[in-house]
């Protein structure tokens, strides 16, 4: 058998047109051109998980066919090739966020894991008993429960900044939070419920004139925005690659290099370590200090592709077509009489949450889905954001770059339906 050449690059050039051509980016994406019953799929649940292009699919069957071994383990040529393709797709995401160093971007399995990373790694190290860590309504449930576990483990307190009725973050309010025993910050970059896109940057600024580091959760910014951490100044920045068109099962802790050298690692085990003997264990240097056990390869090398197609796309082109259909989706929808939007903040990603008087949000998601139109219905791990709305769940349409004015159109068609059923 002839060995294939070793590929540290993804070879494919996107058939792009200079023109955002939505059509033909859509037919990168098999699954989109399935159909539900008899209608076509209309996809409105790319907050949750976004469809993988074809690109990012070849890309795992070529690894699992042609690339498979583990890494940094052995001299041979599948273990070089996967070794290459793994850490060139960290030299990917690097270039992504722009981070300064590529030992700075960590693979975790997901935003989750990499907030419980820095919980375990950062928190406990640095975090006592009297300690505050800030927090906004906003957040997801994963970037709530890893600090509520590390402030009944430790004595901390955590405190929240609110939102006003648009569901924006009270900035004023924010920054009133600060005192002296502020030790830490944890903001989201965009709120899955709701789309607000939030000041990070000059929330960033705050805390740092307080000396206190900053965890952005960008699992709903970095699919949809360019983001630069640089420029954003945070000290950590962590996203999943499922969101991104990517496979599931990885994701990304960025960390300023001088913070990751300070922390303890989450996780032992194998290529943490320099050495080992029963005495004592002398841990890798960063980025492998946090990446014990054998990692998501596949998944790593397909999320490079997937950043590959994303960047030939363009992240610019990409917001101005999602802002196209957050602008369209609000109009029609704002028309319609009994329905309301939940989240009218002035800088949105393009997420429509919505409640329909006198339907439950699990019905309409159950009738959409009889039309081929796939929503979120429930609380969307923000249950404290459902509670300053007095709702107890909304139904929540959320759009990407391979979604349609039509699709726009499928949804208010489905709403008309579905009330009618209710009247
Ligand atoms: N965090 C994901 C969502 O918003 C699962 O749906």
């Amino acid at each position: 058998m002839n060995l294939p050449q070793t590929q540290t690059q993804t070879e494919f050039t996107l058939a792009s047109s200079p023109v955002f051509d939505v059509e033909r980016i859509r037919s990168d994406f098999p699954i989109l051109q399935l159909k539900i019953e008899d209608n076509p799929l209309v996809y409105l649940d790319s907050a949750a998980s976004s469809q993988m292009p074809q690109l990012v699919i070849d890309s795992l069957v070529r690894y699992q066919t042609m690339q498979h071994a583990n890494i940094h383990r052995a001299v041979h040529y599948l273990s070089e090739t996967a070794t290459n393709e793994y850490e060139a797709a960290r030299g990917k995401l690097k270039r992504f966020i722009n981070a300064p160093e590529e030992r700075e971007v960590i693979f975790t399995s997901g935003t989750t894991d990499a907030i419980n990373l820095v919980m375990h790694g950062y928190g406990r190290q640095f975090i006592k008993a009297g300690d505050e860590i800030i927090l906004t309504t906003l957040e997801h449930h994963a970037n709530i429960v890893p600090w509520q576990m590390l402030a009944e483990e430790t004595g901390a307190k955590i405190r929240v900044a609110p939102v006003n009725d648009a569901g924006e973050i009270l900035i004023e309010d924010y920054e009133k939070l600060f005192n002296s025993r502020t030790r830490f910050v944890g903001l989201i970059h965009v709120s899955n419920a709701l789309g607000t896109i939030n000041p990070v940057k000059q929330m960033i600024a705050y805390a740092h004139e307080h000396g206190v580091p900053v965890l952005v959760d960008g699992a709903q910014a970095v699919p949809h925005l360019a983001v630069d951490v640089q420029d954003l100044d945070c000290d950590f920045y962590v996203f999943s690659g499922h969101k991104l068109c990517g496979p599931t099962g990885i994701g990304v802790l960025y960390g300023k290099a001088a913070l990751l050298e300070k922390m303890q690692p989450f996780k032992g085990g194998g290529d943490m370590i320099l050495s080992v003997t029963f005495e004592k264990t002398i841990y890798n240097t960063i980025p492998h200090k946090f990446e014990a056990g054998t990692p998501a390869i596949a998944a790593a090398i397909g999320l490079g592709v997937a950043i590959d197609y994303l960047l030939a796309i363009g992240m610019d082109e990409i917001a101005a077509h999602e802002h196209e259909l957050l602008v369209y989706a609000t109009e029609q929808i704002t028309s319609m009489p009994g329905v309301n939007i939940i989240g009218s903040a002035a800088n949105k990603a393009a997420v429509i949450s919505f409640t329909i008087d006198g339907v439950h949000p699990h019905d309409i998601g159950t009738l959409l889905n009889e039309e081929g139109i796939a929503v979120r219905t429930g609380q969307h791990c923000a249950q404290p954001v459902m509670d300053r709305f007095s709702v107890s769940a909304t139904s929540r349409a959320s759009f990407a770059f391979y979604n349609t004015l039509g699709e726009v159109d499928a949804l208010v068609a489905g709403i008309r339906t579905l009330q009618k059923v209710f009247t």
